[in-house]
C-alpha cells in the first residue's frame, strides 16, 4: 500500500486557514492532520469542533483528528458533528480505553489511538484488534517544529510485529518532525501515514513538499 501524507493544519497561517485546506485540497495529499490540544494534556491549546466545521466546507479530504486533550470521551459527538472522519485519542488521556474506542466507532469513525515518546508499544496489546490506527508520537506533543526522536524506528519496528502477531489490520501514523530526511526510511521501517506541518507549510511551496513526501 503506498504511504499516506497527512499536513498538519498547526504550522499553518491560522490567519488564512481556508487558503491552507485548498492547498492541501489540491495536493497529493489524502488527509488533512488537525491537532486539537487543550492545555491541560499538552502545554498549548490549538482549535476544537467549531474551527473544524467551518474548513469543512473546503474541502473532501479525510479530517483525520489528533485529540491532545484530557477527557477525550466527553467531545466524540462534537468531533463526529464537526466532520471528523478519524479520531486518534492519547493512550495516557484514557482511564478506559476500550469504552473509548467502541464509542468513537459507534459514532460512524474510525478509532486511532497516540501514543506519547515514553509510552511503550506493548501497552497496546490488548487493544490493537480493535483500533484503525496507532499513532506514533515522534516528537512531545503540544508543538509543531521539534525535533525527530529516532527511538521511533525501533518502536515502529515492535508495533509492525505486534500487528502481524495478532492479525489485526491497524495503520501506522508517526508524528512529529516528519520531513523530507526521514520520510523514506520512515515508510521503508512500515509507516503508513506521514504526518507533516512545519515540512509542509514553511516552506516556499508546500505543494511541492507533499509532492515530495509522497514520492518517498
Ligand atoms: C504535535 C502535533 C503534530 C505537529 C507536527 O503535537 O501532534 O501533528 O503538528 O508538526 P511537525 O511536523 O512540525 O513536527
Ligand atoms: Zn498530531
Amino acid at each position: 500500500m503506498p504511504h499516506i501524507i497527512a499536513p498538519s493544519l498547526l504550522s499553518a497561517d491560522f490567519a488564512n486557514l481556508q487558503a491552507a485546506v485548498e492547498l492541501v485540497d489540491h495536493s497529493a495529499a489524502p488527509w488533512l492532520h488537525l491537532d486539537v490540544m487543550d492545555g491541560v494534556f499538552v502545554p498549548n491549546i490549538s482549535f476544537g469542533p467549531p474551527v473544524i466545521k467551518a474548513i469543512r466546507k473546503h474541502t473532501k479530504k479525510v479530517f483525520d483528528v489528533h485529540l491532545m486533550i484530557v477527557e477525550p470521551q466527553k467531545y466524540i459527538e462534537d468531533f463526529r458533528a464537526a466532520g471528523t472522519d478519524r479520531l486518534t485519542v492519547h493512550i495516557e488521556a484514557c482511564t478506559h480505553l476500550h469504552r473509548t474506542v467502541q464509542a468513537i466507532k459507534k459514532a460512524g469513525m474510525r478509532a486511532g489511538v497516540a501514543l506519547n515518546p515514553h509510552t511503550p508499544v506493548g501497552t497496546l496489546e490488548d487493544i490493537i484488534g480493535d483500533i484503525d490506527l496507532v499513532c506514533l508520537m515522534s516528537v512531545n506533543p503540544g508543538f509543531g517544529g521539534q525535533s525527530f526522536i529516532p527511538n521511533t524506528y525501533r518502536k515502529i519496528m515492535a508495533l509492525r510485529e505486534l500487528i502481524s502477531t495478532r492479525g489485526a489490520h491497524c495503520l501506522i501514523e508517526i508524528d512529529g518532525g516528519v520531513g523530507p530526511d526521514n520520510a523514506a526510511e520512515l515508510v521503508g521501517h512500515g509507516a503508513d501515514v506521514l504526518v507533516a506541518g512545519n515540512s509542509v507549510f514553511n516552506t516556499a511551496d508546500p505543494v511541492a513538499a507533499i509532492a515530495g513526501l509522497n514520492a518517498a
